[in-house]
């Protein structure tokens, strides 16, 4: 629970006291039920528009709408983004594209990965398993394997030429500029994700949609952060564990350290720096 940790610098010597505590998941009001919309169970830090408002987090992005089963996420600019899955174990949500999780093929994404609003300090990206899919129009066919056949997802009059001879493609990753074939535009791009680690890069058409339907993750831990900010604690993800770890500074004068920094004693000072470990509690 407890280890000490000496930093030495060229001009003073601080000792620090790291100190951990876990957060327990149940930070919500124990009155507050939890809810659910189709499969999915809405409890903190998530909450239905219709759930009282002190049973969520109070960023907006927590709090959801529930439309026909499907569980919906409003973004900062009222994008109504598809709930896929919320993992409370892992602190991390499923998040998909409405125009990308049909079963429709082909299909085209109605948002843009690159003007995505949902994020804040709250809500991340969770890059694991992840790929970006960009999506190209041709003024001329394109025989690059890595550039699949899509059908045209953009608006028509932003094309000043005849739209009957755009050809689009989606490919993989974010492609740059020197590798973008001659008389092709970026059209939009999309977050997408596996749920197995990805391996080869020569994806078929199906395999694409297959990754852009199961959506993209993002971690929304640091929702249960709350406590450890007010303390003052540096509040992190590991092993699927929040912790927040409490340093206590000997150059603090006595008055202004924290009741368990207060306590501490620090006998020792090493000159070499040691990394600080934070035992997990
Ligand atoms: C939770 O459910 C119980 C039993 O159904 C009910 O009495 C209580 O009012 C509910 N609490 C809230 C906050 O809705
Ligand atoms: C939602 O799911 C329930 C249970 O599966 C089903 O009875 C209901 O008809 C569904 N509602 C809509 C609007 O799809
Ligand atoms: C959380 O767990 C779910 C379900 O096991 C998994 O699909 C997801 O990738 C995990 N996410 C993180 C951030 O660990
Ligand atoms: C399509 O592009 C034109 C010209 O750029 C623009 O005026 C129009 O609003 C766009 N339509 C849509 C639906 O985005
Ligand atoms: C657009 O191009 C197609 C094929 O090249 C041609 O058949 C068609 O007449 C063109 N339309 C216009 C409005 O130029
Ligand atoms: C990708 O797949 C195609 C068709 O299956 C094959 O011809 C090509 O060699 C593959 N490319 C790579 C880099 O694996």
């Amino acid at each position: 629970m407890f280890k000490l940790v000496f930093v030495s610098s060229r001009l003073t010597v601080l000792v620090l006291l790291t100190y951990c505590t876990t957060i327990s998941r149940s930070q919500n009001n124990p009155l507050c039920n939890s809810s659910s919309c189709g499969d999915i169970k809405i409890s903190y830090p998530f909450r239905l528009r219709t759930d009282p408002a002190n049973c969520g987090h109070s960023d907006p992005i927590f709090m959801l709408d529930c439309r026909g089963n499907q569980t919906i996420m409003n973004s900062k600019s009222r994008k109504s983004y598809h709930v896929q899955a919320i993992t409370y174990s892992n602190f991390s949500a499923r998040i998909s594209d409405p125009g990308l999780d049909t079963n429709n093929q082909p299909s085209c994404p109605i948002y843009s990965s690159t003007d995505n609003d949902l994020y804040s300090r709250y809500m991340f990206l969770y890059s694991t398993n992840s790929i970006v899919v960009t999506f190209l129009n041709c003024l001329s066919p394109v025989s690059n394997p890595l550039y699949i056949e899509n059908p045209f997802c953009g608006n028509t009059s932003a094309f000043s030429s005849n739209s009957s001879r755009i050809h689009s493609y989606v490919t993989v990753g974010s492609i740059l500029v020197w590798d973008l074939e001659e008389f092709c535009t970026y059209d939009t791009m999309a977050e997408a994700s596996s749920p197995s680690p990805l391996e080869d890069d020569n994806y078929t058409y199906s395999q694409i949609h297959d990754l852009l339907a199961y959506g993209f993750e993002v971690s929304w831990y640091y929702a249960m952060c709350t406590k450890c900010e007010e303390d003052k604690g540096s509040c992190t993800l590991e092993d699927d564990k929040i912790h927040c770890r409490h340093y206590c500074y000997e150059d603090t004068p006595l008055s202004e350290r924290s009741f368990l920094c207060k306590r501490s004693i620090m006998p020792f000072l090493f000159k070499n720096l040691t990394e600080h470990v934070c035992v997990r509690a």
